[in-house]
C-alpha cells in the first residue's frame, strides 16, 4: 500500500480552500492507502504568533481535521515528533542556499511581513521552512503529498532533497514524493477572484468552514461576479470560482443546469449564488455537528492524539537512525 502524508499550519479554522484543495481528500484517501497527517506547530512559528494561541489553535486544527473526517490514529503533532526538526537539519545540508532563495512562499510571506506595521522580521525558520517540509514528507517516505496548487514548488524541492540525498550517500533511500491535486486545486477568494483563497487577505476573502449558516449564505451573496470586463459568452473569474465550489460539493446536475443557462445567456447570479449556499450548508452541517460531539469529548481526544503521536514518531524514529547510519553520525545502538 502506498504512503499518504500531508500537513496543515494550525493557523486558525479550515477554509473552503482548504478544504476542497486538500483536506476532503485527506479523509478519501484513507480508504486506499496508508496515511499520516500532521499538524505542523513548528511551521507556524516561522510568522509572528502567541504561544497561547499557537497551543489552541493546533488542538482546534486537530479536531477539526476529525470532524472532517480524518482518523485519529493517522493524526499527529509535529513538536511531538522531535526527528522532524532532527532530519530538517541533515536535509539542510544537502540543500542549496540558492534553491531555497527561489522559493515564491518565501518571498510573498517576506514581502507579507516587510508592509506589516508590526515590528517584525524575516526569521531564518521562514527561509528554512521547505526543508523541514521535506523532512515531513521524506521521513514517513511518502508516496503521494495530498495539497493545493501554492504548494507545488515546495514538492519539486522535496523530490531535489531527495535525489540530492540519494546521491549523495549511494543509495536510492528516500522516495521521491508526488503531489496530489483534487480537481479544484486553486480555490479563488471570494471578494477577489484573481487571488486565491486565504486567510491572509482577511474575512471577506474566505468561508470558514465552521462558520454558521447565516455567514456563509452572506459571504456567498456578496461573491464578486462579473467586473465588466468580459465579452459576451466569457465567463468571469469569480464565476467560474462559483461553479467550481458546486462542482467540489457535487452537484453536478445542478451546474449542468446553471451551465445551461449561462450558455444561453439566461443565467441569474443570484440563482447560482443560492445553490452554491445550498450546497455548502448542505456540507457543512454535519461536518460541524461532528465537531460538536468532538469538542464534548476533548480531554479523550486529546489523550488518543497524544498516543497516536507517540506511535506514528516510533516510525520517524526509525528512518531517523537509517539516515544517521547512511550519513555518517553516530548512532547509540
Ligand atoms: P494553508 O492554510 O496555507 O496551510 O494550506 C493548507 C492546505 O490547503 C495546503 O495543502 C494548501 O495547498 C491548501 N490550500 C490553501 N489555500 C488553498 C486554495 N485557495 N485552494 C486550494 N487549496 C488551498
Ligand atoms: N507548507 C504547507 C502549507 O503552507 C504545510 C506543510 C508543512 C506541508 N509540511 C508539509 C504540506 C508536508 C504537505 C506536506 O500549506
Amino acid at each position: 500500500m502506498k504512503n499518504v502524508l500531508s500537513c496543515i499550519q494550525p493557523t486558525g479554522d479550515i477554509h473552503l480552500g482548504n478544504y476542497f484543495g486538500a483536506v476532503q481528500n485527506y479523509a478519501k484517501l484513507q480508504k486506499d492507502y496508508n496515511c499520516t497527517y500532521g499538524v505542523v506547530d513548528y511551521h507556524s512559528m516561522t510568522m509572528p504568533y502567541t504561544p497561547v494561541k499557537l497551543r489552541e489553535n493546533t488542538w482546534n486544527m486537530i479536531f477539526q481535521l476529525m470532524a472532517c473526517g480524518v482518523n485519529k490514529e493517522n493524526l499527529f503533532i509535529q513538536s511531538l515528533v522531535p526527528e522532524h526538526t532532527q532530519l530538517a537539519w541533515i536535509l539542510g545540508c544537502v540543500c542549496s542556499y540558492g534553491e531555497l532563495s527561489r522559493m515564491t512562499q518565501f518571498k510573498d510571506k517576506s514581502d507579507q511581513l516587510a508592509t506589516s506595521d508590526k515590528d517584525s522580521f524575516v526569521s531564518a525558520g521562514l527561509f528554512f521552512y521547505p526543508v523541514l517540509q521535506a523532512a515531513d514528507i521524506l521521513i514517513y517516505h511518502a508516496d503521494l503529498v495530498p495539497v493545493g496548487k501554492d504548494q507545488e514548488q515546495h514538492l519539486e524541492l522535496s523530490r531535489n532533497i531527495a535525489q540530492r540525498f540519494n546521491h549523495q550517500f549511494g543509495k536510492e533511500y528516500f522516495v521521491h514524493p508526488e503531489a496530489l491535486y483534487t480537481e479544484t486545486p486553486k480555490i479563488l477568494s471570494l471578494a477577489d477572484p484573481t487571488k486565491k483563497m486565504s486567510k491572509s487577505l482577511g474575512e471577506k476573502h474566505h468561508i470558514n468552514i465552521f462558520g454558521d449558516e447565516n455567514t456563509i449564505r452572506k459571504q456567498v451573496k456578496s461573491a464578486v461576479t462579473d467586473t465588466g470586463e468580459q465579452t459576451a459568452g466569457e465567463m468571469s473569474p469569480g464565476v467560474k470560482n462559483l461553479f467550481e465550489i458546486l462542482k467540489a460539493c457535487e452537484k453536478f446536475d445542478v451546474v449542468q443546469s446553471l451551465q445551461e443557462d449561462f450558455r444561453n445567456g439566461s443565467l441569474k447570479y443570484s440563482n447560482l449564488k443560492e445553490s452554491v449556499a445550498d450546497a455548502l450548508v448542505e456540507l457543512v452541517t454535519p461536518i460541524r455537528e461532528r465537531y460538536m460531539d468532538i469538542q464534548k469529548n476533548k480531554k479523550e481526544n486529546k489523550e488518543s492524539i497524544k498516543e497516536s503521536s507517540i506511535a506514528i514518531r516510533a516510525r520517524a524514529a526509525k528512518t531517523l537512525a537509517e539516515v544517521r547510519e547512511l550519513t555518517g553520525l553516530t548512532n547509540l545502538k
